[in-house]
């Protein structure tokens, strides 16, 4: 199929997903011809979607909806990259975040489920550790605006970097609000504090863990493709500049 009506095809998938039709039914019609598209692709028909007026809020479900069509790019992607390269270091930078989300998620079980006085002061320290990791992962996003996200909006492709932004603002307060909050653990009311917990850690382990899959497995991908090879050494330089995380894998 020619690319221009490969690109067509797929914008009626993700206007028909967005118009509310169930996922599996468009999926198992749409599953061969989804599965044969590159994530470029997909980036540029959501930016044409976006430019032909559907609002970048609802872009940002859809890009949800139809991720799992995209579940192999993240492989694929790694086996391209060279050891050091910038977005290498950004994967390896996640999959430390998902195991912080993880922890977050099984302490916030523990205190869900228990009386003030049964908490250790063990899951007090893994709570605060949590917190601040969540919180050092600030340099990580820097390095996605402040490199890379340009670059890609510069082929024209601004739909997704913006919903990243959008998202990496809508995270920013909750990871500030849970650290404060376990420096409260003493003060508050108990039943305040689980439910603050709650709602805190629900949020950030559902937002951040989507946000990283739709980077691994679009965003990313796509940077691989639309940014020139040659601009990744500067690319690299921009990024020692900014700097690292205390978690970033060989960057210590
Ligand atoms: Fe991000
Ligand atoms: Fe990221």
């Amino acid at each position: 199929m020619q690319q221009t009506a490969r690109k067509e095809k797929l914008k009626s998938i993700l206007d028909r997903l967005n118009q509310g039709e169930d996922i599996e039914k468009v999926k198992g019609e749409a599953k061969d011809f989804i599965a044969g598209i590159s994530a470029k692709e997909l980036s540029e028909a959501e930016q044409e979607l976006v430019n032909e007026g559907l609002e970048e809020s609802e872009l940002r479900h859809l890009c949800t909806a139809h991720i799992e069509a995209m579940a192999d790019e993240l492989d694929q992607l790694k086996i391209k990259l060279p050891a050091g390269h910038p977005l290498e270091t950004l994967i390896d930078e996640h999959t430390e975040i998902l195991k912080f989300l993880e922890k977050l998620d099984e302490l916030n079980n523990k205190f869900q489920n228990k009386l003030k006085e049964e908490i250790t002061a063990q899951e007090i320290d893994e709570l605060k550790e949590v917190a601040k990791n969540l919180i050092d992962t600030e340099k990580h996003h820097t390095r996605e605006e402040e490199t890379l996200f340009p670059l890609i909006e510069e082929k024209g492709i601004t739909g997704p970097t913006r919903i990243m932004v959008m998202e990496h603002e809508d995270l920013w307060p909750r990871k500030e609000q849970l650290n404060e909050l376990v420096d409260e653990f003493e003060n508050l009311d108990f039943p305040v504090f689980k439910e603050r917990l709650e709602e805190l850690a629900n949020y950030l382990v559902v937002t951040l863990r989507d946000h990283i899959y739709k980077e691994n497995h679009i965003l990313y991908p796509t940077a691989f493709e639309v940014i020139a090879e040659g601009k990744w050494s500067n690319i690299k330089k921009e990024c020692d500049e900014i700097g690292y995380c205390s978690f970033t894998p060989n960057h210590k």
